[in-house]
């Protein structure tokens, strides 16, 4: 097999709702296939809470960084990627929370805030190629469609509400999933969607392990 094909940097857009099963799978790849993930939902908490502490609400967020500079930068932690924000790095039980749950969603409609995020995830999949990993798995709602619409995978995970909900709770997670269904999803700038040519699969009735074993035969194909 020529060089270049064995050393093909593989993109992977993972989208879905919350409770769908994205960080469980995408840890399970990026173990296998030894690629690099990020959160993308991490980066949407991490500059709502930046906000949060500075008491900008979402209505003056566009205001304020209108006037003032927030520069991100990454480090990271085995396999992930993580967000730091004006050199601020915050922990992930300050950004999952009974009390993040419920403000990200109004922060991450912005188009402001979005874009924010947009110019700095879409140099992600370069950060990880030049770390010497294999690919790239980067997890949220507008992967496919908005961040990485040429990435060399689509998936779209998706489950009943009721099971995403029950995943929650047995997390420890108070999470109002439905409501942050509603305004992620029916917001006017990248709401949650299936992309086109995504494979869509329904965790709530497969096992993990062949959740995995789907995507690996996808991946492998690539190869
Ligand atoms: O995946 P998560 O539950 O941690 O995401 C938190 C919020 O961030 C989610 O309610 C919507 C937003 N989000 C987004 O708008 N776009 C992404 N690519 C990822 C997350």
């Amino acid at each position: 097999m020529p060089v270049n094909e064995i050393n093909k940097y593989i993109t992977i857009a993972l989208d879905g709702a919350a409770g769908s099963g994205k960080s469980t799978t995408a840890h399970a790849i990026c173990e296998k296939f030894k690629y690099i993930h990020v959160d993308t939902g991490l980066h949407y908490r991490a500059i709502s809470l930046y906000l949060l502490n500075l008491n900008i609400s979402p209505e003056n967020t566009s205001a304020y960084l209108q006037s003032s500079p927030v520069f991100l930068s990454s480090e990271l932690d085995k396999f992930s990627v993580y967000l730091y924000v004006n050199g601020i790095h915050y922990s992930k039980s300050e950004l999952r929370n009974e009390r993040m749950n419920r403000e990200v969603s109004y922060y991450a409609r912005l188009p402001e805030v979005r874009s924010l995020l947009l110019n700095y995830q879409r140099d992600l999949p370069v950060f990880g190629k030049n770390l010497g990993f294999s690919g790239i798995i980067m997890d949220g709602r507008d992967i496919g469609s908005v961040v990485l619409p040429d990435a060399d995978l689509k998936i779209y995970l998706h489950a009943d509400l009721q099971v995403r909900q029950h995943r929650r709770l047995s997390d420890g997670e108070h999470d109002s999933i439905s409501s942050r269904d509603q305004i992620d999803s029916t917001r006017k700038v990248a709401p949650l969607t299936c992309p086109d040519g995504a494979l869509s699969i329904d965790t709530g009735k497969l096992p993990i392990q062949k959740v995995v074993q789907l995507i690996s035969n996808e991946i492998t194909s690539l190869l």
